[in-house]
């Protein structure tokens, strides 16, 4: 399947859209944001532009690609105005770029729907109050990041978040000659998975994550700093009760269907994730091969669980999120008509699951200087 043709986040505002289902990751990007805002300024501060380039790769659409543009910018001008108290003969900051990448599916017009009002209300209205801040400016970048987006020296801060788990394509090494995948009956590496798929995607993770490092370093000023966020697994081992768990109940939720005939056996078979979670060692590895960056921080956290309004239950709220994320590829492959009834016994799985024991996903977070 094309990756880029076929894979987005839900889009618009309704009770399906990933603008509604995305708190999961705004909580657990919210645990890490001190770091994200301490690197924003430092890449200001060893740069000092007129013209300060932020990317957020994978930028998605709703309210977290706001609440971040929000926060970094007023990080950036809080740093600008430290610079001026300190008596600096840095350039006066006159504006701040920020660039919002995603695949050229992605819903970028809900993005750009709502921007005036948000431009209003941080910017030209504090400036009609006599409190001048700089410009800023919002342009969209589509594109894969595992390809080039922005000129050379461009850049002087990139952030992505929740993004880099995604591969750029379901690794080949996972078909036999005929074409066929043999991950049979899962979607994800698993418990029965064959040794060859745990290499084959092990191999595209460090291709890609190899390749993404190499493409920024380009796109990076001097002095320029990145923050990567990304899912995870704690341990060495491939099967674990954060990631491939979640993906192996949802491969459970399938097989269900199936058993009732509401999925074809062969169609579940010819179903695999572009999806990797790299483990501390595999990520470390790769930076140090790749040799432009130094990794000057990384932390290891767990999301926590969310408090749900009662309606829902955890289960469903884990379902609805992983719909918002997944239902793109799923409906391509399997038919929208399955959709309800999947992701239905999906949550009471999960429902199940948890009354057993937590199911809590690992997270990265790395702080990368350019070389
Ligand atoms: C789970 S969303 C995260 C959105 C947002 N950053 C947040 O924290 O809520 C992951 C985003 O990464 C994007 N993505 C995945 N692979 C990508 C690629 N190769 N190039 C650009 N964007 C990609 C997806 O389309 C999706 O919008």
């Amino acid at each position: 399947m094309d990756v880029e043709k076929n894979f987005h986040m839900k889009g618009g505002h309704d009770e399906t859209s990933y603008s509604r289902n995305s708190s999961l990751q705004k909580k657990a990007s919210d645990m890490v944001k001190h770091i994200t805002m301490e690197t924003i300024q430092e890449a200001y501060t060893s740069t000092t532009p007129e013209i300060l380039s932020i990317a957020d790769l994978g930028c998605s659409s709703g309210p977290n690609t706001f609440s971040m543009i929000r926060d970094m910018y007023r990080t950036v001008e809080e740093a600008y105005r430290n610079t001026l108290i300190n008596g600096s003969k840095s350039p006066e900051l006159s504006s701040v770029s920020v660039y919002l990448n995603d695949l050229p599916t992605n819903d970028f017009n809900s993005i750009f729907k709502d921007l005036p009002d948000f431009i209003n209300q941080e910017v030209i209205s504090k400036n009609e109050q006599g409190h001048f801040r700089p410009s800023l400016f919002v342009a969209a970048s589509p594109g894969s990041f595992y390809a080039p987006i922005f000129p050379s020296n461009f850049l002087h801060f990139i952030y992505s978040s929740y993004s880099l788990h995604w591969l750029s394509k379901v690794p080949p090494g996972i078909y036999d000659e005929d074409g066929k995948s043999m991950n049979k009956g899962c979607i994800y590496i698993s418990e029965s998975s064959p040794p060859r798929i745990i290499v084959a995607y092990s191999q595209q993770f460090r291709d890609d994550f190899s390749r993404f490092l190499h493409l920024r370093s380009q796109e990076l000023t001097k002095g320029g700093r990145m923050v990567l966020i990304f899912l995870g697994r704690e341990t060495p081992h491939h099967f674990d009760r954060g990631n491939s768990f979640l993906w192996n109940l949802l491969a459970q939720s399938f097989a269900v269907l199936i058993s009732k005939g509401e999925v074809e056996e062969e169609k579940l078979n010819s179903y695999d994730v572009h999806f990797y979670a790299p483990s501390k060692e595999e990520i470390e590895e790769e930076v140090r091969k790749e040799g432009s960056f130094k990794l000057v921080r990384m932390e290891m956290f767990q999301i926590e669980r969310e408090g749900t309004n009662n309606v829902v239950s955890y289960g469903m709220a884990v379902a609805s999120t992983v719909r918002a994320i997944q239902e793109s590829m799923i409906s391509h492959h399997f038919g929208e008509h399955i959709l309800d009834s999947l992701f239905n016994t999906y949550a009471q799985l999960l429902d199940q699951e948890m009354a057993k024991q937590e199911i809590r996903p690992i997270t990265f977070l790395l702080v990368l200087n350019k070389i």
